[in-house]
């Protein structure tokens, strides 16, 4: 039996299986789910609705602040609306994959979605999934995991995705772009990605879903 209000921070860069290690953890402890990424990719979906591109951060934090963000909890994670819109697909879609990074970077959309990440935590214990989660967000927490993998292989895994998503970009561009996501996530001023202190290390590469899973959770239990 865990405490209430226990975090388990997972961090890492695209495509190092942090979403589907997070929900199954989530899922086998009766943990609350949340995808941080996607509140990045809200912000950067809602702003390029407004025609912005990202240079202007006032002209961002003008349409982030006139709009209403709410949050529920449906089956086991945290999702949003934005003015009751739930851009759904449109998130994971190439015009915000290909910007995110850049909003992302942004200190007051990164204020805004940490505020609202830290408030989650008064939902109950949570497994919560990102860049910067056990260096920034709840820098506390002792249950700190740090997911990687072969650059090729992450490629290879986020290629798979998008095509059974029904996408057709060519393998060699997946790659290229989530280098350049990495790139810029690792270079930026504000909580860039990095090992937050005191995380466990997991190169997935050569391990699968459930091992991983197993890796974490056995970790969770000792603590
Ligand atoms: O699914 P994938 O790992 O490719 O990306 P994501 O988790 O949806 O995150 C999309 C982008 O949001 C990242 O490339 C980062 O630029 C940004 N992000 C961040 O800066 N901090 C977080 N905690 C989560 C995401």
């Amino acid at each position: 039996m865990r405490e209430l209000g226990t975090l388990i921070a997972i961090d890492g860069p695209s495509a190092s299986g942090k979403s589907s290690v997070a929900r199954g953890v989530a899922q086998e402890l009766g943990f609350i789910y949340v995808d941080s990424g996607a509140l990045y990719r809200g912000v950067t979906w809602l702003a390029l609705e407004s025609g912005l591109d990202g240079s202007d951060e006032a002209a961002v934090m003008q349409v982030v602040d006139a709009v209403a963000w709410r949050f529920f909890v449906e089956a086991g994670a945290v999702v949003f609306s934005i003015d009751e819109v739930r851009p759904g697909e449109a998130l994971r879609g190439k015009a915000v994959r290909e910007a995110v990074s850049r909003f992302a970077a942004l200190p007051r959309v990164r204020s805004f979605v940490v505020s609202r990440l830290r408030s989650h935590a008064q939902l109950g214990s949570l497994v919560i999934e990102g860049r910067d989660i056990g260096s920034a967000v709840f820098p506390d927490t002792p249950l700190k995991f740090y997911l990687d993998a072969d650059e090729r292989e992450r490629a290879m895994r986020r290629h798979r995705e998008l095509m059974a998503a029904g996408e057709s970009e060519k393998a060699e561009e997946v790659l290229l772009s989530l280098k350049r996501r990495d790139k810029m996530d690792a270079a930026r001023v504000h909580d860039p990605l990095r090992v937050p202190v005191g995380a466990v290390r997991i190169d997935s590469t050569s391990l699968n879903l459930k091992e991983v899973i197993e890796v974490v959770i056995n970790r969770v239990l000792e603590c």
